[in-house]
C-alpha cells in the first residue's frame, strides 16, 4: 500500500489517502489537546498507546457485529481505515455524571446514572462543540431522522459491550463520545477513536478521586503520570483481550 497525500490533519491524527480510493491511513499524534485546543501539550506514545486501545476495541466491536471503519493497523501508531464521510455529531454517552454533565446541570460528579443517556454535540471547533437538541440537528441537517435513531440505538450498544469489556480490565467507564460516518454505500460506520483521549475512565479499586483517573482528564486537570495512566490502560486490555 502505497501512501499519497495528506488528506486532513486534525488536533490527535493525521489521515493520509492511499492508492486505494476506499481505504485512507489514520496517523495517530502524541499531541494532546483539551479545552477546544486552548490547552495544548504532548502525551509520550499517546500515538501507538491510542492506536494500539483503539484497534483492539475495534476488533470486539467488529466481533459482535457493529460495522466499523478499522480496517487493520500496519504499524503501532497507524491504522488502515475505511474512507467515510465524518457526520458532524459528536456522540457523548454517559454512564456516571462527570464533565460538562456534572458542570452544566450541578449533579456531584460520580452519581450513576439510573440508565446510560446519549448526547449529541455539534462538532465544530469555532462554536466550541455546542450540545444540540434533536430540533436543532434536524434544524442544521446534521443527521436525518433515521440516522439519529440508528446513531443512539448503536451507541447503547457499545456502551453496553463496553462497560462489560472495561470492567473486565478493573476499570470503570464513565462516559465516551463516539463518531459516525457514511462509507460510499451510505453504510453508517463507527470511526475515530475509542482510548484514554476520548473516554473516562477510572480504575475501579481505587478510591481516591485523582488517582482514580485513567484518561486524558489527567492532562485536562494536570494530575500528572498521564503516560503512566494510558500505558496502564494498554496492558489492561491487552490481558483482557489475551484472556478472551
Ligand atoms: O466534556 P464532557 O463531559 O462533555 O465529555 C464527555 C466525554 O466525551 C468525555 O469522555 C470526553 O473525553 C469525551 N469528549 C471527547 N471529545 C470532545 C468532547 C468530549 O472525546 N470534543
Amino acid at each position: 500500500m502505497s501512501v499519497n497525500s495528506k488528506l486532513y490533519e486534525g488536533k490527535a491524527k493525521i489521515l493520509y489517502t492511499t492508492d486505494d480510493p476506499e481505504v485512507l491511513l489514520a496517523d495517530f499524534k502524541d499531541d494532546a489537546t483539551a479545552f477546544n485546543a486552548q490547552k495544548r501539550g504532548s502525551i509520550q506514545h499517546k500515538g501507538k498507546i491510542n492506536c494500539s486501545i483503539s484497534s483492539q476495541l475495534f476488533k470486539q466491536l467488529e466481533a459482535i457485529g457493529i460495522k466499523t471503519h478499522f480496517i487493520d493497523s500496519p504499524t503501532p501508531n497507524q491504522m488502515r481505515v475505511k474512507a467515510v464521510k465524518i457526520l458532524p455529531l459528536e456522540v457523548v454517552i454517559r454512564n456516571i455524571a462527570a464533565g460538562s454533565l456534572s458542570q452544566q446541570t450541578g449533579l456531584p460528579v460520580g452519581t450513576i446514572l439510573k440508565q446510560p443517556m446519549v448526547e449529541f454535540y455539534y462538532k465544530n471547533d469555532q462554536l466550541g462543540d455546542p450540545l444540540l437538541t434533536r430540533d436543532r440537528l434536524y434544524l442544521l441537517e446534521l443527521a436525518t431522522a433515521e440516522q439519529v435513531d440508528a446513531i443512539t440505538h448503536l451507541a447503547l450498544q457499545i456502551n453496553e459491550f463496553l462497560k462489560n469489556f472495561w470492567q473486565r480490565c478493573g476499570i470503570t467507564l464513565v462516559d465516551f463520545k463516539l463518531e459516525f460516518g457514511l462509507d460510499s454505500h451510505q453504510q453508517l460506520l463507527l470511526a475515530d477513536e475509542i482510548s484514554p483521549d476520548t473516554c473516562r475512565l477510572w480504575d475501579t479499586a481505587e478510591q481516591d478521586l485523582n488517582r482514580r483517573v485513567m484518561d486524558k482528564d489527567r492532562f485536562r486537570r494536570d494530575l500528572g503520570n498521564v503516560e503512566d495512566a494510558y500505558q496502564e490502560v494498554l496492558q489492561r486490555v491487552l490481558k483482557a483481550v489475551e484472556s478472551n
